[in-house]
Formats: structure tokens, C-alpha cells, sequence
């Protein structure tokens, strides 16, 4: 593996100025057209907000012939399930709907060892803030294997330990840049994670996708490096990824768990929603009402619309939105109130499935 000037650090929240940029560093291929081949249609793949692929072709392949295909993806139990993880949980049920099989992660083990959660909690934030927010989104529990890293099977262990013969200490740096035995840890539990849907146990070699944001780029690179060596022993398809950018916090800059006014949470009440976006929301618009009337606002580093671009899945009412606003027809608190109206409604409509979901929850943790 080359030396990258750019390093991308996963245990560090990543902000991407330029994701062409990081494209052509990082060898991520653009889905556009790939995408086309897929029998049905999400405006995350028409828009660019998934932008990016490693091997998806194989994806396009398996859905297309009916072969059997994963979604293989793991989540973080640390703090509130917020707009940007709902992004990854909107795609893993995309990908169910085209046929995946699902295997959802709880990285408990990471998140025990590298920020310091006790193990309890990792599991009741699992639950109560990933698992009831993925079903009242859309997961089915049918062909779904939600488990702790903590809970796999000897065969999934075994595999975390093996891997480690597969690479070096000077890859490892070069990946990861500073490592400490927990990092390490929880690179080769999360190796495991990706490639474990492939044993024999599991019904054997098959295409796998990993839908992530690019934070997770290191951990795709090193298990496509690794499954290319084990290749004589396990015969693993190398996994595909694919990768969907990271949608802005309120006030611009990163979307973070440990900054509540970066972010709107799933479970956050209609009314706080529409406080913070009022408060908070980094608008395009100019100083005064006269000025944005004759000169118009940027929509390009509007919040607000950028947010809309993940949530308004009408192309024709977007587009509009982006030239009233553009031209100064639509001023900021218009456009703000677009997006709280938007919001409301999918929290109210979210929070009531979420409630629901408890009823179902046996289903995803009890079997098997
Ligand atoms: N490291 C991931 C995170 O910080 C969580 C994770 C664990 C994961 N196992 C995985 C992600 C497998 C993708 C695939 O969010």
C-alpha cells in the first residue's frame, strides 16, 4: 500500500473539504452511473450524497441476477442517534430493500476500549438510540443479524485474532498513523466484523458492502488488503464500500454527538427542533431583508438547504427552493421554516414508529 499524504484518522471526527479530492487520493471510484443499473432509486445516489464507491459493481451484479449479496456495516454506541447517523441507517434499509442480507455491528468492544463507555451502557445506548431508530426507519428483522461485538460467535473471534498474521506494524502505521493496543484491538475486531459474513458458517464466500462515511475509509482498505491475502485459506470476495458524505452541523463545521447544537436527534421534540434551527441554523442570506431581495442568498453554504438536500426527496420542489432562494425570493426565515415544517413532520411521524418498534425489538436481539 502506497504512503497517502492525506491520513484519515476513524477515531477522530473528519471534516472532507474536497471529496473529489479525496476521491482521486484514495482511489473511491464515483457511483453515478453504477448506480443507474439499480432497480430502484434513491436521491442520496442521484444527488452525490453517496458519491463514492470501492467494487459496488458486484453489488449491481449480485442484485441484479438475484445472487445473494450482504450489507455489512457496524455502529458506534456512544451518544444520540442523530440526522447523520440516520444518513448510514437509510442506506443499510436501501440496501435490504434490493435484497441484502443485514448484519449490523454493535461495536461495543470499540467503544469500551477506545472511549472509554462502560459495557452496560454500550448496550442500552445500542438499543435505545441505533436499534429502535433503525427499525422505526424501515429495518425488517427478516434476513437481519444485529449483534454485539462482545457476543460473536468462536469462528468470528478466531477470525479477529488470524487476520492479525495478514498484515504488518509498518502498515498499521501507515493506515492509521499513532496506534495504541486498543486501536489495534479494535482494527482486527472490526476486520472480523466485515469479513465474518463470509465463513463457511455463514454460508461462505459472497459479495459483502460496507455503507460508511469516509472516516471509515482505513478500515475498508486494510480488510480488502487482508482478504486479498487469506484468499487461499477463506476464498474471500473483497468487500465493497460505498461512501456518502457527511451532512453539515447546524452552524456549518462538523455534525457531533458531543455538541447538541450541532445536531437534531431522532428523539429530540418538534418544538426544541424548530428552537435550534431558528437559533442556530448558518444561513446564506445577506444582512438586511432589502439587500438578500435584490442580491439573493447562497444556498451553497445555507444550512438549511443543505439539509434539505438529504431530506426533501423532491427533486422539482428542491430545485425551486435552491433558485428562490439564490434569486432572493425566498428569504432566510422562509427557508428555515421549510425545513423546521419538514422536520416536524418526519419526527412526529418517526418518534410515534419509534414507539411501536419496542414491541418488535425481541425479534432483532433474541435470535438465534
Ligand atoms: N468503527 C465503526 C465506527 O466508529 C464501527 C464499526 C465496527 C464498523 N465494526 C464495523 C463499521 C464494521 C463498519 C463495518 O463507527
Amino acid at each position: 500500500m502506497g504512503t497517502l499524504s492525506i491520513k484519515i484518522d476513524p477515531w477522530a471526527s473528519l471534516e472532507v473539504k474536497d471529496y473529489g479530492e479525496a476521491m482521486k487520493e484514495f482511489g473511491i471510484e464515483s457511483i453515478s452511473d453504477l448506480y443507474k443499473k439499480l432497480p430502484i432509486k434513491h436521491h442520496y445516489f442521484s444527488r452525490g450524497i453517496v458519491f463514492g464507491h470501492k467494487d459496488f459493481g458486484r453489488i449491481v451484479e449480485a442484485v441484479n441476477q438475484r445472487k445473494p449479496f450482504v450489507m455489512m456495516t457496524g455502529l458506534m454506541p456512544s451518544g444520540k442517534f442523530h440526522l447523520g447517523h440516520k444518513v448510514v441507517a437509510d442506506m443499510i434499509i436501501y440496501l435490504q430493500k434490493l435484497g441484502a442480507e443485514c448484519y449490523v455491528a454493535v461495536a461495543d468492544i470499540e467503544a469500551t476500549l477506545t472511549r472509554n463507555i462502560p459495557r452496560e451502557e454500550a448496550k442500552r445506548i445500542a438499543i435505545e438510540e441505533y436499534l429502535l431508530n433503525y427499525i422505526a426507519l424501515g429495518l425488517k428483522s427478516k434476513k437481519t443479524r444485529f449483534y454485539f461485538q462482545s457476543d460473536g460467535s468462536v469462528e468470528y473471534n478466531n477470525l479477529s485474532k488470524y487476520v492479525s498474521k495478514k498484515t504488518t506494524f509498518n502498515e498499521l502505521k501507515s493506515i492509521y498513523g499513532d496506534l495504541t493496543p486498543e486501536k489495534i484491538v479494535s482494527v482486527f475486531t472490526q476486520v472480523a466484523d466485515i469479513l465474518h459474513p463470509q465463513l463457511k458458517e455463514n454460508g461462505g464466500p459472497k459479495p459483502v458492502v460496507v455503507p460508511v462515511g469516509l472516516d471509515q475509509l482505513p478500515h475498508i482498505s486494510l480488510t480488502r488488503d487482508i482478504a486479498s491475502k487469506m484468499k487461499s485459506e477463506y476464498n474471500f470476495v473483497l468487500p465493497s464500500a460505498i461512501f456518502n458524505k457527511m451532512i453539515p452541523g447546524l452552524q456549518g463545521g462538523k455534525m457531533s454527538s458531543s455538541k447538541p447544537e450541532s445536531y437534531v436527534a431522532l428523539t429530540d421534540l418538534p418544538e426544541e427542533v424548530e428552537k435550534k434551527i431558528k437559533k442556530y441554523a448558518f444561513s446564506g442570506g445577506r444582512e438586511t431583508v432589502q439587500e438578500h431581495r435584490a442580491k439573493g442568498g447562497n444556498p451553497d453554504v445555507d444550512v438549511s438547504y443543505q439539509w434539505l438536500t438529504f431530506f426533501e426527496e423532491d427533486d422539482k420542489k428542491l430545485e425551486k427552493i435552491y433558485h428562490d432562494y439564490k434569486s432572493g425570493a425566498l428569504l432566510t426565515g422562509e427557508l428555515k421554516q421549510i425545513l423546521i415544517d419538514k422536520l416536524t413532520k418526519f419526527l412526529k411521524h418517526h418518534q410515534a414508529e419509534r414507539e411501536k418498534a419496542k414491541k418488535v425489538l425481541d425479534k432483532f436481539i433474541l435470535k438465534d
